[in-house]
């Protein structure tokens, strides 16, 4: 059984190519990871960069999840959509000063700094606004996620969070400085984790380094994000295991009291209730194949042509017997403009309406106007 229902009758009257997220799956998901992170110690925050879609976002924002951000512009998507400035994370390797002032100004809750030269600035807008800085440091941990290189964020050679060799002087410098108000530790180590190894190392590291500083109290350690979802079959596994996730730290990671322990959830919270809605322009024969072309193409969703990604493909005008192998490409000059290669399909036809399953998350939040293509649109499931 399909886990999205499609209008198709409502579909076939707006302009293609949009995003059709579904709200109830959006709703049940947000209802399982509350189920899931009950302890009152564990804080999760939507990672908005996943999909800052205003309607999106305002459904996370009232179901009482925090946010991550990495920008001024995502801190204001958040701050309209609803979430409380104090439940807004500020993260990313190159905060300008004009976002570091604004977010000082605005009273988020923690800055996660990745370097020695980006706190120094911060603690010197601080003293310049005669406000404590909330700062938490981002840790490089050194450990393999087994994801994609392009989305592994925790391996030395990677531009993110600091090496957990000069640490030491960091910590020492925040808990002395006037201006630095110190919360904690922050981690992460990369996107579309889909086992839980990966998280289980990482506890075993973080217990490792809270060893080295028992006289020190970290308000907060965040763990950051990463869990991955089902692109092989979405309508099997529409909602992750947030229960294992969850239990894993619940096991691994034993808190002290008051301490509390921040997850960045992006991916697992949006990616399955959206899907990217097509329509076929023409099925084209060429030598040894036949290509289905969409009017949507990498500029609408460029996961596979950056990451090699697959996402499901379903003709869902059609539900012909027939079945046919087709290569599914967009209208966009670039090779890589591929969906799928050999894809099974139902026969398809000119007019037929495709949907890319699993784009909620990274699909129409890194969409561009590449050969002057329209942004896509979006639409809702009541
Ligand atoms: N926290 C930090 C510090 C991050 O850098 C990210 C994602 C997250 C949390 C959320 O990760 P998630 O739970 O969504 O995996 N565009 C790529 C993914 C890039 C992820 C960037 N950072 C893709 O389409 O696969």
């Amino acid at each position: 059984m399909p886990v999205t229902n499609f209008p198709i009758d409502y579909f076939s009257s707006v302009a293609t190519p949009f995003y059709y997220y579904d709200l109830r799956l959006l709703d049940n998901t947000l209802n399982a990871i509350l189920e899931a992170s009950s302890d009152p110690a564990f804080c999760v925050h939507y990672a908005v960069k996943a999909n800052p879609n205003p309607k999106i976002l305002q459904r996370i924002a009232a179901s009482g999840l925090g946010a991550d951000t990495v920008s001024i512009g995502e801190i204001n998507a958040a701050v309209a959509a609803g979430f409380p400035a104090s439940k807004i994370m500020f993260a990313g390797v190159g905060k300008t000063d004009e976002e570091i002032r604004m977010a000082l100004l605005i009273g988020v809750g923690c800055l996660n700094v990745e370097s020695a030269a980006e706190l120094e600035v911060i603690e010197e807008i601080a003293a310049s606004m005669k406000k404590k800085a909330p700062v938490a440091l981002r840790v490089n941990p050194e450990i393999d996620a087994h994801t994609h290189h392009y989305i592994t964020t925790g391996l030395a050679e990677n531009k993110f969070g600091i090496a957990m060799s000069m640490l030491d002087g960091l910590i020492d410098h925040c808990n002395k400085s006037e201006w630095i108000d110190f919360k904690g530790l922050h981690f992460h180590i990369g996107s579309q984790i889909t086992t839980f190894e990966p998280y289980k190392i990482l506890c075993e590291r973080i217990l490792r380094l809270l060893e080295k500083y028992p006289y020190m109290e970290f308000k907060i350690i965040n763990v950051g994000g990463g869990l991955g979802i089902d692109y092989d079959d979405p309508d099997a596994n529409p909602i992750p295991d947030f229960k294992g996730y969850f239990q894993v730290f619940k096991e691994n990671l034993p808190l002290k009291p008051g301490q509390q322990l921040h997850f960045e959830l992006g991916r697992a919270i949006v990616g399955q209730c959206g899907s990217l809605i097509s329509k076929v322009l023409y099925v084209k024969e060429g030598v040894d194949k036949k290509f289905v072309i969409l009017d949507g193409g990498m500029t609408a969703l460029i996961r596979p042509a950056l990451y090699q990604a697959h996402h499901k493909i379903e003709n869902i005008t059609l539900k012909s017997e027939i079945m046919e192998k087709y290569d599914v490409v967009g209208p966009i000059c670039e090779s890589s403009d591929t969906f799928g290669t050999d894809e099974l399909l139902p026969l398809t036809r000119r007019g037929d309406l495709v949907a890319i399953r699993s784009a909620g998350a990274y699909g129409e939040a890194m969409a561009s106007g590449y050969n002057c293509q329209p942004l896509p649109g979006s639409l809702f499931s009541r």
